[in-house]
């Protein structure tokens, strides 16, 4: 039995899932049935992180515990330093992330025989949420040369991140806009790192494999990579009279605009929405950046341009802004799109253990029938395709 063939699975439900919601029209993204703002004005990353994987929002004991097994599992094995200190400087960060994750199934092997066994995606999942952050720290770091510092226990998993990356610790509004943004770029239905992480998880490879292919999918530009071109875009305009030639020059070449457009929402993407406020409380709190100016100019005139096809801001175009306020180098963004969107892939993995099948599609064959075998000396040499 084969269904019809739609470039990009466009609007084939690749599996059936009550992990989160989109409503592409209305612009509405739900984690476990609960609003995305509702979890940014009350939870925070961790207990998000509980409620997409295991479902239901944790009971104060199940937070409490959650969160003291991350701390304790913070750390990084001195061999995957040494690791680190064997990539160039010049390495990508999600490369260098990739890597890292990869070898972790090396280090802490889950010799669990029933993965069924609820105690084995649990583990998964807390050595998983706690070593990500501190790997790309790491990287960050060593790759200046200087030391790693160690994780920091008497932070939350936000603040530490920072501090990692910083060297200092970020006063509490700083950290909760930082762990806001952990909790928008959490989960968001079968994108594709998400989709490429349920063809692994659906093989029974190890978890870190899963993650190590869906961190892969995810450095993409058309998908996680492209906050780092928003970016590089925003630097390269550099004034907001520059943004209607910019954006007239790139649209007659039929060149897209990093951070606008998605194949769900026809709306703005409520995560813009919230970044942008984030943007602005950040920015009341640390100083203006004129980037800023920039990119409202360019939403305000790509809407004007490519809002008649549905095309507008995505979660990428502003959280970039609240990066590099936050002293986030700019090819450090999409590692932090990873560290958020680690408790959505362990979601999606968790969920196809539960009712396991290997995904294996099928195609549309467009080649030939019947060729015969030529030899070497009578093959005609013809250009590649
Ligand atoms: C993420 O799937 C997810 O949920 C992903 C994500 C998540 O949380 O996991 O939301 C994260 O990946 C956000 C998207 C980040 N990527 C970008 O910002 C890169 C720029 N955006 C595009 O490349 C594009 O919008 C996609 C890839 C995101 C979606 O494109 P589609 O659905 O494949 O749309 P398409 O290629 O069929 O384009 C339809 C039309 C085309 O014009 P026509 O040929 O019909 O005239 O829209 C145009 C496209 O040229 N178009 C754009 C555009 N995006 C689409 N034109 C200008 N700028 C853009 N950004």
């Amino acid at each position: 039995m084969s269904g019809e063939y739609k470039p990009g699975l466009e609007g084939i439900p690749a599996t059936q899932s009550n992990i989160s919601y989109i409503d592409g029209q209305q612009g509405i993204l739900e984690y476990r049935g609960i609003r995305i703002e509702e979890l940014c004005a009350h939870s925070s990353f961790l207990e998000t992180a509980y409620l997409l994987i295991f479902g239901e929002l944790p009971t104060a004991v199940q937070l409490q515990q959650f969160e003291s097994d991350i701390l304790y599992r913070r750390r990084i094995k001195y061999r995957i330093r040494d690791m680190i200190k064997c990539f160039p400087e010049s390495a990508h960060p999600m490369d260098a992330l990739q890597t890292c994750v990869s070898a972790l199934g090396m280090f802490y092997p889950l010799t669990y025989k029933d993965f069924h066994d609820p105690q084995y995606t649990y583990d998964a999942s807390t050595w998983l949420l706690a070593k990500v952050p501190t790997i790309v720290a790491a990287f960050q770091l060593m790759r200046k040369g200087n030391d790693p510092v160690l994780p920091h226990d008497d932070l939350s998993y936000a603040a530490n991140m920072l501090y990692m990356l910083n060297e200092k610790a970020p006063d509490l509004e700083v950290a909760q806009i930082f762990d806001t943004c952990l909790i928008l770029h959490a989960e968001h239905t079968v994108n594709a790192s998400t989709f490429c992480a349920l063809v692994t998880a659906s093989t029974l490879n190890d978890p870190y494999v899963v993650l190590a292919s869906a961190i892969g999918t995810l450095g993409g530009p058309l998908h996680g990579g492209a906050n780092e071109q928003v970016m590089q875009m925003l630097e390269k305009i550099g004034t907001v009279e520059n943004v209607g030639p910019y954006l007239a020059e790139k649209l007659a070449r039929k060149e897209r605009i990093p951070g606008f457009g998605h194949r769900v929402y026809r709306t703005k993407d409520p995560r813009a929405i919230v970044l942008q406020r984030l943007v602005e409380q950040l920015f009341d709190r640390l100083g203006h950046d004129r980037y800023y100016d920039v990119a409202v100019a360019l939403e305000e005139q790509g809407t004007e341009r490519l809002g008649e096809k549905g095309i507008f801001p995505n979660v990428d175009f502003y959280s970039g802004l609240i990066y590099r306020k936050l002293g986030i180098p700019t090819d450090l963004f999409t590692p932090v799109f990873a560290i958020a969107r680690t408790a959505g892939w362990l979601a999606h993995w968790r969920e196809q253990l539960s009712d396991n099948r290997l995904f294996r599609p099928t195609q549309v064959y467009t080649g030939r029938h019947d060729v015969r075998y030529t030899p070497l000396t009578a093959r005609s040499g013809r250009a590649l395709q």
